[in-house]
């Protein structure tokens, strides 16, 4: 059975871009849902001929309304696979249990997680740094590591220099990891992602 993936962004979407040009995952793509009305990532799905929302996340009162409003406008889209492309609000438990998720972060979890993790690592001084796509749990930044790539840090790197290096290899590895969810090839034994040959 083909699976349906459904992204979730809150930026300018080039995760989402990588997924949609990848040949192994383009067809998968089914929606796109944003928290924010202005997200580039909502003009790159109607490019694609998909499916877009925006869940504003302002247009709510309260969180819970939002995240209600989102899991609505998410089962819609019936996924069998949420991707979390540079969203930045925190998911209820109840929808990450819902549904398998996938995030991608700008570091080499678990150092620095969170919101600023390219700042975060320039401020500690490493060497290297990188990214890694996980699979959601209600911690954040927290589940199961499927796929992790190093990038070096150079002399004279700031978050934006550094960050767009993160980024070039983020979309060469979020495709290749949504890929092989795709073709039912990861299996979790807790902690541990393990690819079927
Ligand atoms: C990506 O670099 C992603 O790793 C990061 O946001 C960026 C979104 O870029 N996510 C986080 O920091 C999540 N904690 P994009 O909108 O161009 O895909």
């Amino acid at each position: 059975m083909d699976k349906r993936v459904v992204v979730l962004a809150s930026g300018s979407g080039s995760n989402l871009q990588a997924l949609l040009d990848h040949p192994a995952t383009s067809g998968a793509v089914r929606g796109v849902l944003t928290d924010r009305a202005g997200a580039g990532a909502l003009e790159r799905a109607a490019g694609a001929g998909v499916d877009a929302e925006a869940v504003a996340f302002r247009d709510y009162d309260e969180r819970a309304d939002w995240a209600e409003a989102l899991a609505e406008a998410t089962a819609a889209l019936r996924p069998d696979l949420v991707v979390l492309a540079g969203f930045m609000r925190i998911l209820p438990g109840a929808f990450v249990e819902r549904w398998p998720t996938l995030n991608v972060h700008p570091s080499l979890l678990p150092a620095f997680p969170g919101a600023h993790a390219v700042e975060a690592a320039l401020d500690w001084g490493v060497k290297v740094t990188g990214c890694t796509v996980h699979l959601v749990d209600e911690e954040v930044d927290h589940g199961p590591i499927v796929a992790q790539a190093c990038v070096a840090v150079e002399e004279g790197d700031d978050v934006a220099s550094l960050h767009a290096r993160i980024q070039a290899v983020e979309h060469r590895l979020l495709p290749e990891a949504v890929a092989l969810f795709c073709a039912d090839r990861l299996s979790v034994d807790g902690r541990h992602v393990r690819i079927q040959p």
